[in-house]
């Protein structure tokens, strides 16, 4: 499998050149924010590279190194040379005042964490309209002490004698701080206005600017090719789907495999809901009975996840071979005595007679971040096995199409939104692929799915109803079927499973803390499932951040 090459006319674009610090895709989401598109390249990349992309803007990131640190990464002056206007924040500043002249150096007085600043009140381009005082978050140790000819010093911290500079004629700015981080107090309307004033951006990468868009790429891409996409009743591959119906209609065919491991109401979701709010053509392969006989017997997390991973493409490979079989045109072949005379594309495996099948296109819900993360090359460690639809067999030969590649997930929400992607869906949190099969601990049955499953609607239910759902990243709620303690309830003894609540609070999965949910929301949560899941007398809270626990038990 290929992917194909972005296509399209390129928004105007925003880089973020990442020195090495965590801060840079947060950048470019903020940048994202004041609705300019921004795009995330290493340090590394020659001058001439950047420069070819035609930005128009660039904004340099911070970096944990000292300018003075040997093998401390570069700026080519060409960067700041070329006429594009330049933002740098933190490390990119003071490379920037170097490569433009100025001194940074060693002052000996570390500031971190937030701090006061005194920004110009005369005319200034990055703080017009911003108090003369206040707080912005501040993480260095040297600091620029000369600003370079031409530049005015618009800003000072105790600590920073030239915490910002200016010069509107060669559109070039920079600030000490970090403006993307919220404890800046003003640091997103600093950014705005490095991108609306600074550099003239017309702001255009709305989510109505960017649906159609996207739609439009897609029908470019696509033309008359057919095109898989497996939906998983998340909001990737649901959004990643309504972009394609939307370009190119009927040519898509969506598959959902209902694994029987999804949580209540998750199925009709897809199946009906999304169906009719985008008009999907939706074929949905029942294989419910299939995923327990396979996982019957097993209790081991990562054997689970393996036999889940497995079947699945199983299961989508095949529904893709019978869609590829269906769009196949069908063959006349001579008469040749053989008593074969017409085949069809289904006996031949669905491949026209040059050799490529019709269906093209196979969609993939990948985003912004993982596309910046694997260009990284950090090789992050095998903690469980994740799957996905990536493992088809090469005989298929389907080019990916990517329609959310550019994206982050709050923006692929809005898109969803904008293309009438059912809310239940656009809001919905992470769920695992393997779902609720690694959620019970212990053997995955049949029975224990549906306890799991009524046990985890009413924790949703209160969570929901409390008005919680957007300030908790997920809540698994776990089964731990092998382990039972004694209750009582009405008159008798009861000898019960508990459940186990996981609500976590957390940016990016990578890292989480356990959410401290009210009180009266955790007591609603836990009398309701004991008294109506009748197979559970107990629930627990799980107050474990990641490290060292993952979110997910299994
Ligand atoms: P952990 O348990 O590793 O989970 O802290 C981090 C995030 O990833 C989700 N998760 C998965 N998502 N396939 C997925 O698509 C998987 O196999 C999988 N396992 C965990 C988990 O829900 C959390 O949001």
């Amino acid at each position: 499998m290929t992917s194909a090459p972005p296509l399209g006319r390129r928004p105007e674009t925003v880089l973020v050149v990442d020195f090495g610090a965590q801060y840079a895709q947060l950048i470019a989401r903020r940048v994202r924010e004041a609705d300019c598109y921004s795009e995330v390249v290493p340090h590394t990349m020659p001058a001439e590279e950047m420069l070819a992309k035609e930005p128009a803007a660039i904004i340099l990131s911070g970096g944990p190194a000292s300018v003075y640190a040997p093998g401390a990464p570069a700026l080519d002056e060409a960067v700041v040379t070329a006429g594009v206007p330049v933002l740098g924040i933190c490390y990119g500043f003071q490379v920037m005042a170097q490569a433009l002249g100025g001194t940074v150096a060693r002052t000996g007085r570390r500031e971190y964490g937030q701090t006061d600043a005194s920004v110009a009140g005369a005319p200034s381009t990055l703080f017009t309209g911003q108090p003369e005082q206040q707080v912005v978050w501040m993480s260095h140790g040297d600091a620029v002490t000369e600003a370079p000819d031409g530049c005015a010093v618009t800003a000072r911290t105790d600590g920073a004698p030239v915490a910002a500079f200016e010069d509107d004629e060669r559109r070039l700015y920079g600030v000490q701080w970090h403006p993307e981080v919220l404890h800046s107090a003003h640091g997103q309307q600093v950014l705005s206005n490095f991108l609306t004033h600074g550099a003239g951006l017309s702001g255009s990468w709305t989510s109505e600017n960017v649906a159609e868009r996207l739609v439009e790429q897609a029908r470019e891409q696509i033309g008359a090719d057919h095109v898989i996409c497996g939906l998983s009743g998340g909001v990737d591959s649901s959004v990643a789907a309504a972009i394609v119906q939307r370009a190119v209609g009927d040519q898509l065919t969506c598959v959902f495999v209902d694994h029987g491991l999804l949580r209540q109401g998750e199925a009709e979701q897809v199946e009906t809901d999304f169906v009719a709010a985008t008009g999907v053509d939706l074929v949905v392969v029942d294989a419910r009975d299939r995923f327990l006989d396979a996982l019957a017997g097993v209790s081991d997390p990562e054997e689970k996840r393996k036999i889940i991973g497995r079947e699945f493409i199983r299961v989508f490979e095949q529904a893709a071979r019978d869609i590829v079989a269906a769009h196949a045109p069908r063959v006349d072949r001579p008469a040749d005595g053989s008593g074969e005379g017409q085949q069809d594309g289904a006996q031949q495996g669905g491949a026209r007679e040059d050799g490529e099948h019709p269906v093209r296109w196979l969609v993939q819900g990948t985003l912004y971040p993982d596309v910046v993360e694997s260009g990284g090359g950090s090789g992050a460690a095998n903690i469980k096995s994740h799957h996905n639809v990536g493992g088809l067999p090469d005989d298929l030969q389907f080019q990916l199409i990517e329609p959310l590649r550019s994206l982050f997930k709050d923006e692929v929400r809005q898109v969803g939104l904008q293309l009438g992607v059912p809310e239940g869906i656009v809001w919905r949190q992470p769920f695992p692929g393997p779902g609720l099969g690694i959620r019970i601990i212990g053997e995955v049955t049949g029975d224990r799915l549906d306890v799991l499953r009524r046990a985890d609607a009413i924790a949703r239910e209160e969570l929901t109803a409390a008005g919680l759902d957007r300030e908790i990243w997920q809540c698994p709620v776990v089964l731990l079927a092998d382990v039972r303690s004694v209750g009582v309830q009405g008159d008798g003894r009861t000898y019960g499973h508990p459940v186990v609540l996981r609500p976590v609070s957390s940016e990016d999965a990578m890292t989480a803390d356990w959410t401290r949910l009210p009180y009266e929301v955790l007591a609603r949560v836990s009398s309701r499932i004991t008294n109506e899941v009748e197979e559970v007398n107990r629930v627990v809270l799980d107050v474990t951040s990641k490290p060292p626990g993952t979110i997910e038990w299994e």
